[in-house]
């Protein structure tokens, strides 16, 4: 890795499961599986190319006596350097992916701390699963980074597999949130410049399934095998440590093997498999078989899925009698696996996989660079790998006679398993290894990274965040605007030291009559807009807007029925619908027949609306969520960015400027205030200046020494 800050900086977000490099618990349970691995070994390889010098990948923080403590570890390295940094969110126990969504918000800010922390914007945000592609394209979206996103499986494609079992759509949402899940997705597809498969087939029947699935953004790029540590081995059966454990099921341990890896779940089909041996007689004389389905204490204490596929095994084995010929050992450590493939490969075998859908198929590929001949399912996955590998046949996984016979052919013609073997592992260094996975990502970071950095995301220079801890929110009419030779000298100012400071409006204005106002007067375009008193928050260059802030402020929010209520309201008329928001309701009223805040908020809370009801210049009545205000709204962005409460000015002049000075915030009321604001006069943070307009923003600075 290069040691200066030229090369890239890849964040990788993979939220659920169990994340640790060192003995990954793979298999562990279902959110602990092949996605880790994929990303863990995704990881270290980029941290291995030399283009890039800051390799991450982000998980959850884990705090829980049912798991090791290694993953409530803020930090942890790869061998080759790639970062895996632990951020926490929501609870601090396990938790099952299906009950993060509640959370992920918070994520999202923790996030942006972090990325200030580290005091780097990455060049690339890359996000695996629908969980983390709402968390991702949320990031992209603030830090103005483009993002990449991985599906792994699809929601689309899981609704499909519950509804065919008869599981209602009802069911399925609850026990799977897949409608929030889909949603995530379809985001993610929407805000992605690349979406990265292992297959073709994924790209197009699974990605397919989505409204906003572009074929020209998926990239296809197989993972990679470790080929250091799954070779073919040369040595004597007998030496591998793994021989004991099959060879005490077996009459004849040193007949060839028919393997079978996989975790202990339905979909792997092991069943078929077993009726497939346990059918054919000729199969059983020529070779024993070898299923390895993860570690097991006692089956009675395992999940119910697991439970289920080892009695069904067990009972098969006892139906066709298998004793002598089957070897399902107990127990392996992880590093054993490849030991089994070399074992069966010494003894002229051949590796199965029966799964009845394989998006991928990892373990062939690891089979084949020990140089097992394979049989395998004809889905996805294994119909592109044996394609290029070419080593092996593809079977119907639902028919076993046909999949029986197969093997049989695959052990007995010695002349086309030697041709496979060869092929296998030959062709495997073409197709699938990690060094030519990285090299093909990087090109790809390469290309969409300079794409975006041409301006087409949020903020006008993804460094103002890292860099700038510092913040000037003010209001636009009657303090900013007003006075034209003060705005001159505002401007002057903010010529000299913008650099020192995040540029930031409030107003009641609608963002583009905001807008508008600004570029009329000459005012240069402000890094945040914080519009319609604080409902609406806003990046600059393109102005998108903080959905976050909308989703946080807009619960409970009940506008016609406010409507409705304000109809019988005397002494008020509603605005023109340019001042009526999604989250504002706006009218004119008339001091002498509007019968006050303090009579209308107790209608409210009659009604049982909770909603927050500002008067402003004597003569504007907003009604906000309780949740929008511009001073909530600037903690929000402060917050987000990490800028300390010390660290901004707010400045203002009348009502809905008040709960942004009256706080721990330092604020100044210009000269020219209104009535409204007489009530904070005596307040520790609220400077009243003297001066009018920008000029009392002005001396706000002085005042507080704003500038360093
Ligand atoms: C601006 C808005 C108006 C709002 C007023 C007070 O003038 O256009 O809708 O009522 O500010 O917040
Ligand atoms: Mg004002």
């Amino acid at each position: 890795m290069p040691s200066g800050r030229d090369g890239l900086y890849v964040m990788l977000l993979s939220i659920h499961g169990l994340v640790r490099w060192n003995e990954p618990e793979l298999g562990r349970d279902s959110d602990t599986g092949g996605q880790v691995k994929y990303v863990l070994e995704l990881l270290d390889n980029l941290a291995l190319h030399e283009k890039v010098d800051r390799a991450e990948l982000i998980t959850r923080q884990v705090f829980d006596k049912r798991v090791s403590d290694d993953y409530s570890v803020k930090e942890e390295l790869t061998d080759n350097g790639g970062i895996i940094s632990r951020l926490p969110f929501g609870p601090s126990r396990y938790l099952k992916k299906e009950r993060f969504w509640p959370y992920l918000d918070t994520l999202v800010e923790n996030l942006l701390r972090h990325i200030k922390s580290v005091g780097r914007v990455p060049d690339i945000i890359h996000a695996h699963y629908a969980d983390a592609g709402f968390v991702g394209s949320q990031l992209s979206h603030y830090v103005g980074v483009p993002l990449i996103f991985t599906g792994h499986s699809l929601g689309h494609d899981k609704l499909r597999t519950l509804l065919e079992k008869g599981v209602s759509k009802d069911e399925a949402d609850k026990t799977y949130n897949i409608n929030r899940r889909i949603k995530a997705e379809e985001t993610a597809l929407r805000f992605a410049k690349a979406v990265v498969t292992s297959t073709k087939q994924e790209a197009t029947a699974q990605y397919g399934d989505y409204q906003n699935f572009r074929p020209k953004k998926i990239h296809v790029m197989p993972p990679g095998v470790y080929l250091d540590k799954f070779f073919k081995y040369k040595g004597p059966v007998k030496k591998l440590s793994v021989y004991d454990k099959v060879a005490r099921f077996l009459d004849e341990p040193d007949k060839p093997a028919v393997l079978a890896i996989s975790r202990a779940d339905e979909k792997k089909n092991i069943t078929t498999l077993l009726d497939a041996y346990g059918q054919n007689k000729a199969l059983q004389e020529a070779a024993n078989l070898i299923i390895v389905a993860g570690n097991r204490e006692d089956i009675a204490e395992m999940p119910s899925g697991a439970r289920k596929v080892l009695s069904d095994m067990l009972r098969k084995i006892d139906k066709y009698d298998l004793y002598g010929k089957v070897a399902y050992p107990k127990k392996h450590q992880s590093e054993q696996v490849v030991e089994f493939y070399q074992l069966a490969e010494r003894l002229n075998g051949v590796f199965v996989n029966p799964a009845l859908v394989e998006p991928f198929g990892l373990t062939i590929l690891e089979a084949t660079a020990t140089g097992i001949p394979v049989v395998a399912t004809n889905d996805g996955g294994p119909t592109e790998i044996l394609g290029n590998c070419k080593n092996g046949l593809l079977v119907n996984p639902t028919d076993a006679e046909a999949m029986g016979n197969a093997i049989l052919k695959g052990v007995t013609d010695k002349k086309l398993h030697r041709q496979w073997s060869k092929a296998g592992l030959t062709n495997i260094y073409k197709f699938y290894t990690w060094k030519g996975h990285v090299q093909k990502y990087v090109r790809l970071v390469e290309k969409i990274k300079n794409i975006d950095r041409k301006g087409y995301y949020t903020m006008k220079s993804a460094k103002r965040i890292t860099g700038v801890n510092r913040m000037l929110v003010t209001d636009i009419d009657n303090t900013l605007l007003g006075c034209d030779e003060a705005l001159e000298r505002f401007i002057q100012f903010y010529n000299e030291y913008h650099d020192k400071f995040v540029f930031c409006v409030a107003t009641g204005r609608s963002l583009s009559s905001a807008r508008d106002v600004l570029k009329e007067k000459g005012v240069p375009t402000p890094d945040i807009f914080i519009t319609s008193v604080g409902s609406e928050i806003y990046y600059t260059s393109e102005l998108k807007d903080d959905s976050l802030w909308a989703t946080h402020i807009g619960e409970d929010w009940k506008p016609e029925k406010i409507k409705a209520i304000m109809k019988d309201i005397v002494g008020v008329t509603p605005q023109p619908s340019s001042g009526q928001r999604k989250h504002k309701i706006s009218y004119f009223y008339d001091e002498k027949k509007f019968l006050g805040t303090k009579k209308l908020t107790k209608i409210f809370q009659d009604a049982d609306i909770k909603a927050k009801i500002i008067i402003s210049h004597q003569q504007y009545l907003d009604i906000l969520p309780v949740r929008a205000s511009k001073g909530l709204a600037v903690k929000a962005v402060a917050f987000r960015w990490d800028i300390p409460f010390e660290n901004i000015l707010v400045a203002g002049d009348s009502g809905n400027d008040i709960d942004m000075l009256n706080g721990t915030i330092p604020g100044v009321a210009v000269g020219n205030y209104s009535e409204e604001l007489e009530k904070l006069k005596g307040r520790e943070n609220v400077y009243f200046s003297e001066k009018d307009y920008a000029d009392g923003i002005l001396d706000g600075v002085k005042y507080y020494e704003f500038i360093k």
